[in-house]
């Protein structure tokens, strides 16, 4: 389970990203069989193919030699490489940077010397506000608030202020390494120290557990660069912050949708118009890290755009972002704005209530997606249309399984007026049927409940309906079951792929890869009900196991209080 210094969040985002299909089929081509992917084994000399790879579990498996796991598993297998390697090579392959700076559970420091630098941040924004509200340079600071129109209370609530051409000052009140570890001062080539932010009003930026971990800086007129924002540090991931979101969720933990926009200024204008729920990226493209992290709060989120090209363009990136993360129930729009605005000026010019309008009526995604390809999948030139139909079942294939992915599929075939296959649903599931019947025996109830749960992670919703006592719990391994449980419920994976990777370097990773490589047999509109079943029966066998031991031991020596009590229990309940 140990990740060394690649942040564990970021293998995660990694394999929701990469398709393990498109990996292994661009070293070993691979041919579609049923629901599968299949090729002659890579790994054992053979004449037909039993090497298959399943797009949903994203993970592979050869019934010839066993060998199978996940896509940084296949690489490691196949190219021989270290684990850090094939993370490497595997970014390469979905075009990803590797953090480089450890992240802040994993950066090297003790609890109390990262709780000092948070301290620090705290003790600097405070030292600007000071600045901004009671220096003599601090006045030109709030001048140019109250130009951009900024209150007074949303200057307060921001934490805004202001930052000295002095920055000497700093050092009377912080140590220079701490400075210098949080990303305020920097060391040039010639061995001096510089301050990154001189002259400009500060924007403090927190975390979603409201610790401020980096700041941005605006110059006061039209000097360049326009906004410097902190560089990446121990505390600090330009990448995952968002600002703003700290002051939404203090104004409502629960918004019924959050507004994303581009800019400091955006978000400061539009909670002072009551847009509470508005926060921005900071400067830098939307990732499936913001768009996580936003979901965990709100259900629906609108993305903010301008209204030109490089707009329509910046739209159509988040799209493709944000695909596979829609799961049934959250909702995305795309709000596009008039040519030559900016939320910020926008809702000053015509007041929050038509703001809001435009925003709640704002094309919904599915709207939004099949209005970019209306045209070509309507088109009368079958080369087009086809080419349009390939582009909208790749994007489709993104998403989650669910309600959602159906409905998409629906509207496909509505446009093409005929059944449109989606792959991964289970249309292929008897022909699959007829290949394995005579390879997979049945698993024990045990083994069957553990790989139902490993290979569709989302059933752990109906094992906590059940309220298990776990510590109660007696059969075969119920260790392992346990161990699973526990690793759903804290890392609530996207796929097998991900679920097998928490695994690696565990003692059960072996058993869990088999398990996830079983072919269950079972459609998927089945699932749910055979998993009802099957855990049932596996509750009822647990209860007999326990009931025997407790009457074996009876026999032995007096029972405790507590297990007579159980006992008791058990044997009335049957
Ligand atoms: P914009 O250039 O759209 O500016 O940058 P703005 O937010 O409208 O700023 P004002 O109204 O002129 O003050 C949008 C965002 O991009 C990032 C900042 O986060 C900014 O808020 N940015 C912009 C930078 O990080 N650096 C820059 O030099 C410019
Ligand atoms: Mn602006």
């Amino acid at each position: 389970m140990v990740a060394g210094r690649i942040p564990q969040g970021f293998i995660q985002e990694l394999l929701v990203r990469v398709d393990i299909v498109s990996l292994i089929d661009s070293l070993v081509p691979l041919k579609k069989a049923g629901s599968n992917f299949v090729a002659r084994c890579p790994f054992h000399a053979e004449k037909t193919p039993s090497f298959s790879v399943n797009q949903k579990k994203q993970f592979y498996h050869c019934f010839g030699c066993s060998v199978s796991g996940n896509a940084i598993g296949f690489l490691i297998a196949f190219k021989h490489l270290g684990f850090v390697e094939a993370i490497e090579e595997l970014a390469d392959f979905a075009g990803m940077d590797i953090p480089r700076e450890a992240s802040a559970d994993n950066t090297g420091l003790s609890k109390s010397e990262l709780s000092r630098l948070f301290q620090v941040m705290e003790q600097v924004a405070n030292f600007y506000v000071k600045q901004l509200r009671s220096s003599d340079h601090g006045k030109k600071g709030v001048a140019y608030l109250k130009q951009r129109g900024i209150e007074g209370v949303i200057a307060q609530d921001f934490l805004l202020g202001y930052a000295p051409e002095n920055w000497r000052i700093l050092l009377d009140q912080f140590e220079q390494h701490e400075l210098v570890q949080v990303g305020l001062l920097g060391i040039n080539d010639k061995g001096d120290y510089y301050a990154r932010f001189r002259n400009r009003v500060m924007f403090p930026i927190r975390d979603k557990r409201s610790r401020i971990v980096g700041f941005g800086g605006r110059v006061l007129d039209d000097a360049l660069p326009k906004y410097l924002n902190s560089p990446d540090t121990v505390l600090f991931h330009k990448s995952r912050e968002i600002y703003g979101l700290h002051e939404v969720i203090k104004a409502n933990a629960r918004p019924l949708r959050i507004l994303v926009v581009e800019g400091y200024m955006d978000v400061l204008a539009l909670h002072q118009l009551g847009l509470t729920y508005s926060v921005a990226t900071l400067g830098t493209a939307i990732s499936q890290s913001h768009v996580e992290l936003l979901f965990r709060f709100s259900p629906e989120l609108v993305f903010c755009f301008d209204g030109d090209n490089a707009g329509r363009a910046a739209a159509w990136k988040a799209l493709s972002v944000v695909i596979p993360l829609l799961k049934d129930g959250r909702v995305v729009r795309f709000m596009t704005l008039p040519q030559q605005h900016d939320p910020d000026s926008l809702v000053r010019d015509e007041g929050a209530e038509r703001f809001v309008d435009r925003m709640v009526y704002a094309p919904i995604f599915s709207d939004y997606f099949f209005a970019h390809y209306e045209n070509d999948l309507k088109a009368t030139e079958i080369e087009i249309r086809s080419r349009a139909i390939k582009e909208v079942r790749a994007y489709l294939a993104q998403l989650p399984l669910g309600a959602f992915r159906d409905e998409m599929f629906e509207r496909l075939s509505g446009f093409i007026k005929r059944q449109v296959v989606d792959s991964d649903s289970d249309l292929a599931y008897q022909s699959q049927q007829k290949t394995y019947r005579r390879k997979s025996p049945r698993p024990s109830l045990p083994s069957l409940v553990m790989a139902m749960l490993l290979q569709n992670p989302w059933l752990i919703d109906i094992v906590e309906q059940k309220e298990l006592d776990l510590e109660q719990l007696e059969f075969e391994g119920v260790d392992k079951f346990i161990s699973i449980l526990q690793v759903i419920t804290e890392y609530k994976p996207a796929n097998c792929g991900l679920l097998t990777e928490i695994f690696r370097g565990h003692a059960d990773q072996a058993i869990i890869d088999k398990l996830v490589s079983l072919d269950l047999l079972i459609p998927e509109d089945g699932v749910e009900v055979e998993f009802g079943d099957a855990l049932d029966k596996l509750l009822v066998m647990a209860r007999a196991v326990s009931t025997d031991r407790l009457l074996v031991r009876a026999r032995e020596k007096e029972l405790t209080p507590e297990e007579k009590k159980r006992l008791l229990q058990m044997l009335a309940d049957k």
